[in-house]
């Protein structure tokens, strides 16, 4: 998929996440009320904007696949496009096939423009069907609206 060029605002650089960035990280995702677990900082790439780590997001590693996780801006940092530059460097950064998991259709949507489509849980590969699980008991069995998602390059 041929992405518009975005940029981001001036003072801001993206750049691969350091280990002294984790605490950041932790922040930024339990903030966000986000999955807390399998943070490895070495996954992530970051966001730094005046000096500041204000957005992060990582790609898990699985077996034949790769998760898009851990998408956070900070709050006050929202709305000027850094959400989509990281998503759209890290679908570049990914090389395996790449899913994800969101709550709702606003952020289905959004996903949905970088080329995401939902898919369901059967159709997804067997070594993140274990990590995905639990939101799929949640959606049948609660109605949580979880929205699985796999990237397709020509979407
Ligand atoms: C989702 C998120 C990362 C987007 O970051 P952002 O920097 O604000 O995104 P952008 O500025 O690039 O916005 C891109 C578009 O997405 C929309 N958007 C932003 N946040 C959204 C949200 N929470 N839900 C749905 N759409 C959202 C914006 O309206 C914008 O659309 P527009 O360009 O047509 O106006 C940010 O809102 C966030 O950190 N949310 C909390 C954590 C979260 O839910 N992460 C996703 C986990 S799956």
């Amino acid at each position: 998929m041929t992405f518009p060029t975005l940029s981001l605002p001036t003072g801001c650089i993206l750049r691969r996440a350091l280990s002294n960035d984790i605490w950041s990280i932790r922040w930024l995702v339990l903030s966000a009320k986000l999955d807390p677990t399998q943070l490895l900082w070495q996954q992530f790439w970051v966001i730094e904007c005046e000096g500041k780590l204000v957005a992060c997001g990582q790609l898990r590693n699985f077996s034949g696949a790769q998760e898009l996780g851990s998408l956070v801006v900070a709050p006050n940092w929202r709305g000027r496009g850094l959400g989509s530059f990281l998503t759209q460097h890290l679908i570049r950064m990914a090389t395996q096939p790449l899913y994800l998991e969101c709550l709702g259709q606003q952020l289905a949507d959004f996903y949905i423009h970088f080329g995401f489509v939902p898919i369901s849980f059967e159709n997804i590969p067997s070594s993140l069907k274990h990590k995905f699980r639990f939101s799929d008991l949640g959606k049948k069995l609660l109605g949580v609206p979880v929205v699985f998602m796999e990237y397709r390059a020509g979407s």
